[in-house]
């Protein structure tokens, strides 16, 4: 213990550390850590910083990420255009209350088992943007249209159509479906124009389906590099999608939505005919989107701040210009990761549960037991690897929730 303590105030000197920081560090000392889970789980955070935190932990900057819901919010009511976010990248119900507090109009879900989950802790206007193609996401779809009325998912295929129609008439039910049409991702969406329209047609005379619009999530364009280019792809994406939307009008269809857009494109996707956005990442933003570009086309996306990051522990240090971290391959890391507040840092794979930072050139020495954040390529697959989201008021977490559906049957 002493000579923790030591080496605790040896590495906080050289780290050049702020007094909060300083004071959390001798507050982790003294900290009950055999009582961690009874703490959170009756929320009674008191000296919980985050030295105490066991890790690879995800924890969220409670003030970055309230700007950047904020900032999307504002920006849709703006534009204006209704906002109805995925949630797979963060899989969290407390985040989706707090997106629907700000205005949301539902949530957009990635599987049938978020869908349910997100439905049953009392999420209103889900829409799931695949169609049920095995038996099982068919009947679960029926089910979750009976038991939430304000349920949607999606249809690209007249085939589907007909299963659908079958099942939800056996089960008394009117299933609420948009037509998933092409807009330059060619993992789904029924061709534009006559084939879309026929699909729009069939399902709107359907007796136990009700039609509620078009999907076109524009995938290709939301991580194209600089604001120019990206509303140019966005408008080649969209524009068949214009045209479909037209002639569904004119047969007289009722369009009740046209959904799609993303991060990347959330400040483009009102001018091309959306109706609303199913962004998702902005939440929290990831090292890929970081690089985008703003409207200003500059090289850095800063529209929404990096609000969640990995909490990692430097475990050893051995070898010259690098040290090993507990952040490995069943943590998500990946090598496109970014040290914050320390971009001379390389993050590299060192096996199942161990990762490298590297020095790239110059910079701040490190030590073991040092602890650094790391902000995730991809957050889908990351936030899929932890359990619950430490939030943090500066060094203070202040609360934990939980991430759903992670894994197993909650997944599938
Ligand atoms: C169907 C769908 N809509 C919207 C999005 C937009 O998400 P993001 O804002 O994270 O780019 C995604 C992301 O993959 C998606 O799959």
């Amino acid at each position: 213990m002493t000579s923790r303590r030591q080496f605790i105030a040896a590495g906080a000197a050289g780290l050049a550390l702020g007094a909060a920081a300083r004071a959390a560090r001798s507050d982790a000392q003294t900290y009950p850590y055999s009582e961690l889970e009874q703490r959170i789980a009756r929320k009674d955070f008191r000296g919980m910083t985050k030295d105490v935190l066991p890790t690879p932990a995800m924890v969220v900057d409670i003030d970055l990420f309230e700007k950047n819901l904020k900032t999307m919010a504002d920006s849709a009511k703006a534009s204006p255009i209704y906002l109805r976010p995925h949630v797979k990248v963060h899989k969290s119900v407390d985040i989706a209350k707090r997106q629907q507090a700000l205005g949301a109009i539902g949530v957009t879900t990635a599987t049938i088992a978020e869908s349910e989950l997100m439905s049953d802790a009392g999420i209103k206007g889900v829409l799931w943007t695949k169609q049920p193609a095995s038996v099982n996401n068919l009947m679960r779809a029926i089910a979750l249209s009976k038991r939430d009325p304000t349920f949607m998912f999606v249809i690209d295929d007249p085939r589907v159509a007909d299963e659908v129609e079958q099942a939800a008439g056996a089960a008394k039910v009117k299933c609420r479906v948009a037509v998933a049409v092409y807009a330059g991702l060619t993992r789904q969406g029924i061709a534009n124009g006559q084939p879309a329209l026929e699909l729009a047609q069939k399902i709107h005379a359907a007796k136990n389906i009700q039609f509620e619009g078009f999907m076109a999530y524009s995938g290709g364009a939301s991580h194209t590099k600089t604001f120019t280019a990206r509303r140019q792809k966005s408008a080649e994406d969209l524009s068949g999608v214009q045209e479909t939307v037209a002639l569904a009008k004119k047969a007289g269809l009722p369009i009740g939505i046209v959904t799609g857009g993303s991060t990347g494109t959330y400040n483009i996707d009102h001018e091309l005919g959306l109706t609303e956005l199913e962004c998702g990442s902005y939440v929290f933003m990831d090292t890929k989107y970081r690089h985008v570009g703003g409207k200003g086309n500059d090289d850095v996306y800063t529209d929404f701040d990096n609000s969640m990051s990995v909490l990692v522990t430097v475990d050893s240090k051995q070898h010259p210009q690098q040290v090993t971290i507990d952040y490995g391959n069943k943590a998500m890391i990946q090598t496109t990761d970014e040290v914050k507040g320390m971009p001379w840092l390389q993050v590299d794979r060192q096996g199942a549960e161990y990762g490298i930072l590297r020095w790239k050139d110059g910079g701040n020495e490190i030590k073991v037991g040092d602890r650094v954040e790391i902000y995730c390529t991809n957050l889908d697959m990351s936030t899929n690897c932890y359990d619950r989201y430490y939030i943090a008021k500066g060094d203070q977490i202040v609360d934990v929730w939980p991430i759903m559906g992670r894994a197993g049957a909650a997944q599938r």
